[in-house]
């Protein structure tokens, strides 16, 4: 493969000018190409499910080991009964209430219902319903369910935006819609049910346990998806021997990893800023290139570092969600070598947050 093309898209479905891009997209999809797209979290790299030849140019396209199985997007609840096997009460609520949006579940998957390529085997395939109207309407005009995972290479920081996906993926995919930035900007919550009770939390994302807590009596997370457990996400990186399996195969792999060498440093904001630029004063002298990653409020106390990014407001963590991707990959823009970032409290989305700064920071954390 060698020419990417790359279509603009208009959010609004109200604006039917895209019609023509969307009709050649899902050519593409129903011929077995691949076709990167936003959702509300992150771009999506998207394949016929049925198809494995397409499948399988997903996991060459990302460089992504062929163990770790993939979200399944669908447009409408027609799609999903083709799916999966029939389910209770609990999982037909959950969908109701968070569908479309950022929460994937898995469900026992109908034998032969999608290539076993995406499910990497396993008797279970992950289902998600997408909010944003480009990924809904694509779907939709493809008439297929169509496997993603995010359209990054196998262990960069996922994408947020078209450009993300480009510097990615170049020359290795058909096509990508570009329809502006990504909501959320941190990939979904992944979760399976216990019983019809207990949600367990595989991943955190954008829906939150204490959202999941209005339905169900009991949310428990995945040691793998607790912020410091060794378990890791989508490939790239080495499983870590030795350590139980992790019911979610992506969460042992290394992700979201910027390429300079990256720690995060707790404790009160003085605190860790005297801390950090003591670290980075030393790496400089070393001859290395410094960066931090702070929240606004602490921003003022980093005033003679280099390389300050911004996150956003503790007081508003999911705009810090939204901005934390491009911010490792500017790091790397930067050639940045040495990163040290802030933490934040582990309530709504900042347990998501938490568990993706912890993974980029390859679990290292000073408590100071
Ligand atoms: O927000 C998202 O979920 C994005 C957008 C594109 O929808 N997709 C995404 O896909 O993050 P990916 O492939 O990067 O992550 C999928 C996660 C992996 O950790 C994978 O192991 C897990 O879901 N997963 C997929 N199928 C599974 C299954 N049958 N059982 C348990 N975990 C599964
Ligand atoms: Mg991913």
């Amino acid at each position: 493969m060698s020419l990417t093309q790359l279509w603009r898209v208009d959010a609004d479905p109200a604006n039917a000018q895209n019609g023509e891009q969307y009709a050649e997209a899902a050519q593409l999809l129903q011929g077995g190409g691949t076709v990167a797209f936003p959702t509300e979290t992150v771009y999506g790299l998207g394949a016929d499910a049925c198809n494995t030849t397409a499948v399988e140019r997903i996991f060459a396209a990302k460089g992504r080991p062929s163990d770790n199985p993939l979200i399944v997007h669908i447009a409408d609840m027609k799609q999903l009964d083709d799916l999966i096997l029939p389910t209770g009460q609990l999982a037909r609520m959950l969908m109701n209430r968070f569908w479309p949006g950022p929460l994937t579940i898995v469900l026992p998957v109908k034998p032969g219902a999608v290539s076993p390529k995406v499910t990497a085997g396993l008797d279970t395939v992950a289902v998600r319903m997408p909010a944003h109207p480009v990924a809904r309407q694509l779907i939709a005009a493809s008439g297929r369910p169509i496997a993603a995972p995010s359209a990054n290479r196998s262990g960069r920081p996922s994408p947020t935006t078209a450009a993300h996906v480009i510097d990615d993926l170049d020359g290795r995919i058909d096509a990508v819609l570009d329809g502006g930035t990504a909501g959320v900007g941190l990939e979904s919550t992944v979760i399976e049910l216990v019983d019809e009770e207990t949600v367990r939390i595989l991943r955190p994302g954008g829906v939150t346990a204490e959202q999941l807590l209005q339905l169900a009596a009991k949310v428990e997370y995945d040691s793998s998806s607790a912020p410091d457990a060794s378990g890791h996400n989508d490939g790239g990186g080495a499983a870590e021997p030795g350590l139980e399996a992790p019911r979610s195969p992506g969460m042992k792999y290394t992700h979201y990893a910027p390429r300079g060498d990256m720690q995060l440093v707790q404790g009160e904001a003085a605190e860790v800023a005297a801390c950090i630029q003591s670290a980075a004063r030393q790496a400089r002298s070393r001859g290395e290139r410094t960066g931090v990653l702070v929240f606004a409020e602490h921003a003022a106390l980093y005033g003679e570092e280099e390389h300050v990014i911004v996150l956003g407001r503790l007081s508003a963590l999911d705009e810090a969600a939204q901005g934390l991707y491009a911010a490792l990959r500017a790091f790397d823009d930067r050639q940045v070598q040495r990163i040290w970032a802030e933490t934040c409290p582990e309530a709504g989305i900042g347990h998501a947050l938490m568990n993706r700064l912890s993974k980029a920071a390859g679990h290292r954390i000073t408590r100071v």
